[in-house]
């Protein structure tokens, strides 16, 4: 089902956790919620489930108004954090509770459960008690049990923030996977850059309860429109515009904010070229060398003639053979590859 979001906004007291937030969510897609803790996902989150009420705006299921309907007619499946079982409930129990709450057949019931535990590969654990599994496993038993009554929307709160980083990586891969099995259009919060890029079709970067860019995982990194987006997904160098880094006109960001310049820091070549257009020197200052990686700080500050020193970073392939702190190397970036952001 398709989901729209108008303008919602949201106080606490004095205080405007969400300020306008409007969003589109196709049928079957993937939308995740990313930005910083305190930036409004939860509120947002729990507006749609219908478990807090908005102070202005609307939302649309397939064209209809959800004001009217409260949280338990809504029929979303909702997965928190906290995976929230039923501790004196077998695993096929905790899964089956839902169905049992809306009077399915028990013959349907069992079909039901069976196929749902297979889905998240526990179909040997039905008879065990959440305490007797992983938090990845129970996780995956929260999943099936909110996937259970068929909802027309799933919605999930930092589901793999309490789980260690290998199983998280599972656990991204298997909701994924099981997303667009059932093709249920979800939203998923976290915080987390690479937990958004690599699981959603569409990002919504928030901040102060705003959004600040909604785009395709390519979109966000390759064009982020502001500085805090640039920031915050990846690793950009963001420098006050000047001359020396010449600009293609059409990436030029349009509005009344202050701009700077944005740079990723594998678009910073080190000692590519010949000098022309778009090189400067900078020293070294740090070389840091990760292995398949190799992240060199360089001070330029004093080549463009401002009164602050400036550092810009550079990320190499392999392990960056024979840089050395304290060398003068030129530096060279593409046009395309400098993006004019608005600041944030
Ligand atoms: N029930 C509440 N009462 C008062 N303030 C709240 C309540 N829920 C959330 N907030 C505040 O609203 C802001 C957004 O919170 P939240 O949506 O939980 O952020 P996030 O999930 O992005 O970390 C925060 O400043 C938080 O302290
Ligand atoms: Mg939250």
């Amino acid at each position: 089902m398709s989901l729209e979001i108008r303008k919602i906004s949201k106080f606490f007291g004095g205080m405007k956790a969400l300020d306008g937030v409007s969003l589109s969510v196709e049928t079957g897609e993937m939308i995740c919620f990313l930005g910083p803790s305190g930036c409004g996902k939860t509120t947002l989150l729990r507006i749609i489930a219908g478990l807090e009420s908005a102070d202005g705006g609307s939302i649309y299921l397939d064209g209809r108004d959800l004001s009217s309907l409260p949280a338990r007619k809504r029929n979303f499946g909702v997965v928190f954090q906290s995976y929230s079982l039923f501790p004196n409930l077998s695993v096929a129990a905790n899964v089956a509770y839902g169905l049992e709450c809306r009077r399915w057949p028990g013959a349907k019931i069992r079909t039901r459960v069976e196929e749902m535990l297979a889905l998240v590969h526990l179909g040997d654990h039905a008879r065990k008690l959440p305490h007797q599994l992983s938090g990845g496993q129970q996780q995956r038993v929260a999943l099936a049990r909110a996937l259970a009554p068929e909802p027309s929307l799933l919605l999930l709160d930092e589901p793999l923030s309490a789980l260690d980083a290998q199983v998280r990586e599972e656990l991204q891969e298997e909701i994924r996977r099981v997303q667009q099995h059932l093709k249920i259009t979800s939203i998923m919060v976290t915080h987390d850059q690479e937990e958004a890029l690599s699981m959603a079709d569409r990002v919504m970067v928030m901040k102060d309860g705003r959004v600040m860019q909604t785009g395709t995982p390519m979109d966000i990194y390759r064009k982020p429109e502001n500085s805090f987006v640039a920031q915050f997904i990846g690793k950009m160098n963001v420098l006050p515009a000047q001359k020396e880094i010449p600009v293609q006109s059409h990436v030029a960001a349009e509005g009344s904010r202050p701009r700077v310049i944005g740079i990723r820091p594998e678009d910073v070549q080190i000692a590519c070229c010949s000098r022309e257009e778009g090189t400067f020197n900078g020293v070294v200052d740090q070389v840091v060398r990760l292995g398949n990686l190799t992240r060199v700080s360089l001070r330029v500050g004093n080549i463009m003639g401002g009164e602050k020193d400036f550092t810009i970073v550079s990320e190499l392939q392999g392990m960056g053979d024979g840089l050395e702190v304290g060398a003068s190397l030129p530096l060279c970036v593409q046009p395309e590859n400098v993006r004019v952001l608005e600041w944030h």
